[in-house]
């Protein structure tokens, strides 16, 4: 089993892993997407879009630490954005917001941007 080591991650990075902020459904949503990344691991998203905005953005995963802190700040980094602002965080914007993660951690971020760019997807192909 892979050993974690706390000192390799920032004080934001796990904060947000145990203290995950908008964890869970939503319960009135528009938008919503599941992905599950090349590690195994899932991420699922939720969007509730109001006047072409965020409202909210949720997410749950039963990926690791680094996986729920991504996901977290992800949806931190989506509140208040249009559609197309939030399509294009990317997994170094939630990197940095995070602080950086560990190298072999990266991949968690890179799948929190795309659970969320694809939950936008969902929002705008049911706009149609
Ligand atoms: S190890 Fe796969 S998302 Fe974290």
């Amino acid at each position: 089993m892979e050993v974690i080591n706390l000192k390799d991650f920032h004080l934001t990075a796990i904060e947000h892993a145990n203290d995950p902020r908008n964890m869970g459904p939503l319960k009135e949503f528009n938008g919503h997407a599941r992905i599950t990344g090349p590690c195994g691991d899932t991420m699922e998203f939720w969007l509730e879009v109001q006047d072409g905005k965020i409202k909210k953005a949720s997410f749950i995963t039963d990926g690791c630490g680094s996986s729920i802190a991504s996901g977290s700040m992800t949806t931190c980094l989506a509140a208040g954005k249009t559609i197309g602002e939030a399509k294009s965080i990317s997994q170094k914007n939630v990197l940095d917001a995070l602080e950086g993660l560990p190298e072999e951690s990266q991949h968690c971020a890179l799948l929190a941007a795309n659970a969320l760019k694809a939950a936008c997807d969902d929002y705008m192909k049911k706009q149609k």
